[in-house]
C-alpha cells in the first residue's frame, strides 16, 4: 500500500544511507532530492551562469530536462540525458549548492517535480531538507536525523576522503546557509520523530525506523 516516508536533517546526519537502506528493506523507491538541487548547480556551472544571479539561475533550471532514477539500488541523476552522479558530489558543485538551492523559483520547480515522483510511486523514502514541511506535509512518518557536529564532518570526510577540518568548515557553512536563508529553511516538521545517530549504526537507526512504520 500507500507509504511515504520523509527524512530531513543536516548533512552528515546518516540520511542518504539510511533512506536507501529503508527502502530497499520496504520494497518503496528512494528519492534524493539533495542531488537534484545538486544537478540544477551542476547545469548552472557548466552553463557558465553565476550561482549567486537568482535570475540566470532560475533560468537554466528552468530549461534542463532533470530525470532522477528512484530504484534504491541503482539511484541515477541525468540532466539532459548525461549522468552528473559522479560530478555532483564534487567541490565546486558543492561549493555551490547552498546557493541555488535558495532562489525560490528553484524550489517551486524542484518540490513540483518532487510531488509527482512521490504521487506516481505511492511507497517511496524521500530524503531532502523540507521533505517532511514542504513537499509532503502528509508523509505517513518523518524522520529528523541528527549527529553531532564532529561526528557528522568525520562520516563526510571519510566518505568523500577529504580532509576533515575543511570538510568540518564547510558543514558548518552550508549549515548556516541552509537554515538561515528565507525560502524554506531546513525545518524540523513538528511531528516529526527525531532521531540523534551520534551513538547509532545505519542498522540500528533503519531498524528503528521500521518498527515506528510497525505500530
Ligand atoms: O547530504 P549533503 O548535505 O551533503 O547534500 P545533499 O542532501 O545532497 O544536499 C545538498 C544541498 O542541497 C543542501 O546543502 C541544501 O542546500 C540543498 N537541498 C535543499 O535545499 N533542499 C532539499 N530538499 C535537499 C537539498
Amino acid at each position: 500500500g500507500r507509504c511515504v516516508v520523509a527524512v530531513d536533517g543536516p548533512s552528515g546526519s546518516g540520511k542518504s544511507t539510511v533512506s536507501r537502506r529503508l527502502a530497499g528493506v520496504l520494497g518503496a523507491q528512494y528519492l534524493d532530492t539533495g542531488a537534484m538541487y545538486r544537478a540544477v548547480t551542476w547545469a548552472v556551472l557548466v552553463s557558465g551562469a553565476d550561482p549567486h544571479d537568482a535570475e540566470a539561475v532560475a533560468k537554466v533550471a528552468g530549461e534542463i530536462d532533470l530525470e532522477i532514477g528512484t530504484e534504491p539500488d541503482a539511484p541515477y541523476t541525468h540532466v539532459d540525458g548525461t549522468p552528473v552522479d559522479r560530478a555532483i558530489r564534487g567541490p565546486e558543485v558543492t561549493g555551490a549548492v547552498s546557493a541555488v538551492a535558495a532562489v525560490p523559483w528553484v524550489r517551486q520547480l524542484l518540490v513540483a517535480q518532487q510531488r509527482k515522483i512521490i504521487a506516481a510511486t505511492g511507497r517511496i523514502v524521500v530524503e531532502g531538507r523540507d521533505i517532511g514541511t514542504v513537499v509532503a506535509p502528509d508523509a505517513d512518518l518523518k524522520v529528523y536525523l541528527t549527529a553531532s557536529a564532529a561526528t557528522r564532518a568525520q562520516r563526510r570526510s571519510t566518505e568523500n576522503a577529504t580532509d576533515l577540518t575543511a570538510t568540518a568548515a564547510d558543514l558548518d557553512r552550508r549549515d548556516r546557509l541552509d537554515s538561515t536563508r528565507t525560502a524554506d529553511p531546513l525545518q524540523q516538521a513538528t511531528d516529526a520523530v527525531v532521531l540523534d545517530t551520534t551513538e547509532l549504526g545505519i542498522e540500528e537507526v533503519v531498524a528503528r525506523l521500521r518498527s515506528l512504520l510497525d505500530r
